[in-house]
């Protein structure tokens, strides 16, 4: 393919755009939606203890990797490996973040959608005077009715396309920095709001006071997988999104950056739910429905909770949205690049593509639940096959690549740029990078398949 009679490729303009906008990646429904409720399934501070070493250990350094492919080639995440490895398989490890990417949009899209209907109901004092049997019965209706989700879903990802459409610059970068300022400052106001209720302090306890007897081999693998989702490594995305980082930029330093943001707003979403499930006598473990039934039920008791519960929803679409935007993006750059189409047509492909797939998953909570295979319904497939089987073959691969076939030589090249920078540690990210993170990843997966 003739890559010279493509136009310029955009780039992120600042530091501080390139660091919200992958921030905005990592930051989603994983930290607020996902991360509170694994952990209260999971012990709480025990989990969060073997979480913290796993972003530290692993998640920064494959998100460091991801970062250094894509800069190194400045291709989208299949072009990178074609680049960088011509004429060998490696560009099957590209394929499939493109494919993970189509799965992964399909389903987040479902629960993304989920939070606009929440956020219309807070509005409308949808939770008032209900109890919690009754805020179960609603969402559990909302979930299985045939159009409401479906339509929620698709003005969600209309939002996604129209960012996504505005281009790398103008689109993305702009749209957030301004999101990431907002969404920190309400995560902020309302941790403190939780922190204020009485009781708060046995929320505070299980999050942080370690009862080292909950951990198991099931817990320290469940942190493995919430590390790597909540950093959205594994697929692509920060292949592509470090394709639009300038030369200048300091890799490990972003890498940094983003990886302590992303966790600093999960404990933030851990500190700003525990607090209040424990003032209000909720059991942790609530699992999946706890930001959509559990907390409902909070703000309905709480003062001041109709406005709470308006800024959580805002809280949660915009920290999915910043997070859907980066998943298109990798389906749109790999068309556009690939494929030679332009940014519009390709982002209306692939919004529309996604969208079609997403629209199965969403309506398997209802008219398609009786769809199963292997026990799960297409919502949990998707899942399922992204968490457990995508995400961790692809960090492997891409820790592999990084490790074994880019090498030191190129590695160092691209993280001091070109010598302009101390290559501090630089031994220790190679072992890293060669040895443990791909064996770390690799028992997860196992565990996963259920062959461990
Ligand atoms: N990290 C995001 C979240 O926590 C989701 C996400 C975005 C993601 N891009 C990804 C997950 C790529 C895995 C891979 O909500």
């Amino acid at each position: 393919m003739a890559k010279f009679d493509l136009p310029a490729r955009e780039k992120f303009g600042s530091k501080l755009g390139v660091v919200a906008a992958a921030a905005g990646s990592a930051v989603g429904l994983g930290n607020i939606w996902r991360f509170p409720y694994v952990a209260g399934e999971n012990g709480g501070a025990a989990f969060l203890l073997i979480y913290l070493a796993f972003v530290l250990a692993i998640g920064f350094p494959v998100m460091l990797a991801e970062l250094t492919i894509g800069r190194r080639a400045q291709l989208n995440a299949l072009g990178s490996f074609k680049k960088l490895a011509p004429g060998k398989p490696w560009f099957l490890v590209g394929l499939m973040g493109i494919g993970a990417a189509f799965v992964i949009l399909a389903f987040y899209s479902t629960i993304a959608g989920w939070t606009l209907e929440y956020l219309v109901q807070a509005i409308g004092h949808g939770f008032s005077n209900k109890s919690t049997e009754e805020l179960k019965s609603s969402f559990e209706a909302f979930q299985a009715a045939p159009l409401r989700p479906v339509i929620w879903q698709l003005v969600f990802m209309f939002l996604t396309g129209f960012i996504v459409f505005s281009g790398v610059k103008k689109g993305i970068e702009k749209s957030t920095k301004i999101l990431m300022p907002v969404l920190l400052a309400l995560i902020i106001i309302m941790s403190i709001r939780s922190l204020t209720l009485p009781g708060a302090m046995g929320g505070l306890k299980f999050l942080f006071k370690p009862d080292f007897s909950k951990i198991t081999w099931e817990v320290v693998l469940s942190a493995l997988g919430q590390a790597a989702f909540s950093l959205s490594i594994g697929m692509g995305t920060l292949i592509t999104y470090g394709s639009y980082i300038q030369k200048d930029n300091n890799l490990p330093v972003t890498a940094l950056q983003v990886s302590a943001a992303d966790t600093i707003i999960a404990v933030l979403a851990g500190i700003m739910i525990f607090p209040a499930v424990f003032a209000f006598g909720i059991d942790p473990a609530e699992g999946f429905g706890l930001v959509f039934i559990v907390l409902p039920n909070i703000f309905e008791q709480m003062a001041g909770g109709y406005f709470f519960s308006v800024l959580f929803f805002i809280l949660l679409g915009i920290a999915a949205l910043t997070s859907t935007v980066s998943v298109l993006e990798v389906v749109v750059a790999y068309f556009s690049e690939e494929l030679n189409m332009s940014r519009k047509k390709a982002t209306i492909l692939g919004s529309v593509g996604i969208s079609i797939v997403g629209v199965f998953a969403t309506l398997s909570f209802g008219p398609l639940k009786d769809v199963v295979l292997f026990k799960k319904t297409i919502f949990g497939i998707f899942d399922y096959m992204s968490a457990n089987i995508l995400l961790p073959l692809g960090a492997i691969f891409i820790v592999l690549f990084v490790g074994w076939y880019l090498g030191k030589k190129n590695v160092q090249d691209e993280l001091t740029n070109q010598g302009e920078l101390k290559a501090r540690l630089i031994n220790v990210f190679m072992v890293i990078v060669k040895f443990i993170a791909p064996v770390a990843i690799a028992a997860v997966f196992l565990y996963g398949l259920g062959l461990f």
